[in-house]
């Protein structure tokens, strides 16, 4: 079979250190992934852009970072117990399981015509049962019913508990939000693609408090901000655009949302979602708890319920569009070469120093002005193998920027800077290279 474009970002990843299996020597474990010293520079410099656009410039939202287990009364109380489940089907001839709406599944599960994916066998499907996703563990020392507790399948339930105390100890006012980054599971049944749905990822999501009958403006408030957010990682705009679920499509929370997709080298697909969840999560947790939840309008003296506008993304899913939407192949003076063209504030490594030979006083050059610059970007050294190899490598790490000392740096205090895409190179002072990339890095 040819290697699909996702077989040779899967084999880059790993061999350039962004993404490893879990427990690979081992055989590693289905569909859990580790990131490596590039991809997680990748995966902060994302979160960290996310963080900043939410929470810091924004006079409207505060940040959270609960816990992952929660009382297992949240669960019942958000619907995700009774609610969040996909329908399964086993094959009784060769033991695979698969989501009963598989497309490559042929005929009805549980009918005699069905066929199963894998084996090939006919009438080996059994009917349909739904499946909870959520993985289930045990608080305490004794495996006993009363001591179920979940791994959250969401950030969201986290920011809907501590509604109250964010509003009063921060005294926002609504309309106001709440922000979180974290790690979510869920026991998928078909995992795949890579670090596209994964078992266990991490979340950004935003939980916006409205006045009902203002969710509407919100909604479409935040639609907006997020497309211009996902435009400003540098993805190309027509590999983007937005699905609004249809009525058979909507979680169990929401009364209206819409998906962003990504032309994914697998096709169309979302990795992030704007949901308008109504007061669906504050009136359940109301009724379930017995606290009191409601929002008191000083100015009006109204009591309401909030209703909530929900932008949620996966991490791993963003940088999974980022490292697709950077991968390129291309023919350099007659050579294959392969390079990830990532926004430069984006990049794992700002910059590569090399030191053109290992003599004549440039590898001390070279390395003092990476101990000078190291301070302020992750920037790495590099001195083995030619330069055009060296070259290549941070070519496929995404390096924007290479900088050579050569003969004439020792004279003059100059160096060449090369970039990633146009392949230019112009000689910049040394002293001048923090306030170089400084500029070339922003935005
Ligand atoms: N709180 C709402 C919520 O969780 P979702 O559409 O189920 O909504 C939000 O998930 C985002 O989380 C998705 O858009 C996706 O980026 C990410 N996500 C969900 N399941 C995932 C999985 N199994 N692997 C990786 N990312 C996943």
């Amino acid at each position: 079979m040819p290697e699909t474009v996702m077989d040779k970002l899967v084999s880059l990843a790993k061999r350039r250190g962004f993404v490893f299996q879990s427990s690979e020597i081992y055989g590693g474990l289905g569909s859990v992934w580790d990131y490596g010293p590039l991809g997680v520079e990748l995966k902060k410099n994302i979160k960290e852009r996310w963080w900043r656009s939410m929470v810091h410039e924004r006079e409207d939202i505060e940040g959270l970072d609960a816990a992952i287990l929660m009382h297992p009364k949240v669960w019942e109380a958000s619907g995700h117990i009774a609610g969040f489940t996909d329908p399964l089907v086993d094959c009784k001839q060769c033991k695979n399981r698969f989501r009963a709406d598989d497309p490559r599944i042929k005929g009805t599960p549980g009918q005699p015509d069905a066929q199963c994916p894998v084996c090939g066998t006919r009438g080996s499907l059994t009917p349909a049962r739904q499946f909870n996703l959520m993985f289930k563990t045990f608080m305490g020392p004794v495996e006993e019913a009363a001591a179920v507790t979940y791994l959250r399948p969401e950030t969201a339930q986290g920011i809907y508990v501590n509604y109250l105390n964010v509003l009063q100890s921060s005294r926002q006012k609504i309309p106001f939000g709440i922000a979180q980054i974290g790690k979510a599971f869920r026991n998928e049944i078909t995992p795949g693609n890579f670090i596209f749905r994964t078992r266990e990822f991490e979340q950004m999501e935003m939980q916006f408090f409205v006045k009902p009958g203002t969710e509407g403006e919100w909604f479409e408030f935040w639609r907006a901000e997020r497309m211009k957010w996902l435009q400003g990682l540098g993805v190309r705009p027509e590999k983007l655009r937005w699905h609004q679920h249809g009525k058979d499509e909507l979680a169990h929370y929401a009364t209206d949302a819409y998906d962003i997709e990504y032309e994914f080298p697998f096709g169309w697909q979302e990795f992030e979602g704007v949901h308008n969840r109504a007061d669906f999560d504050l009136s359940n947790h109301q009724r379930a708890s017995g606290k009191k939840l409601e929002y008191l309008d000083v100015a009006t003296n109204e009591r309401f319920l909030p209703y909530v506008v929900e932008t949620s993304a996966g991490a791993d899913r963003t940088a999974l569009v980022v490292l697709c939407d950077a991968y390129r192949e291309e023919e350099v003076e007659g050579e294959k070469r392969v390079v990830l063209q990532f926004k430069p504030s984006l990049a794992p490594l700002k910059a590569a120093v090399f030191p053109l030979v290992n003599k004549d006083g440039m590898p001390e050059l070279a390395r003092r002005l990476y101990d000078g610059l190291r301070g302020e970007f992750n920037v790495f050294y590099d001195d083995g193998g030619s330069i055009g190899r060296r070259y290549r490598r941070q070519d496929e790490a995404g390096t924007p920027f290479g900088i050579t000392v050569d003969g004439q740096s020792t004279q003059d205090q100059t160096v060449t800077v090369r970039d990633r895409d146009t392949l230019k190179q112009e000689r910049v002072a040394a002293p001048q290279l923090p306030a170089y990339l400084k500029a070339k890095l922003a935005g």
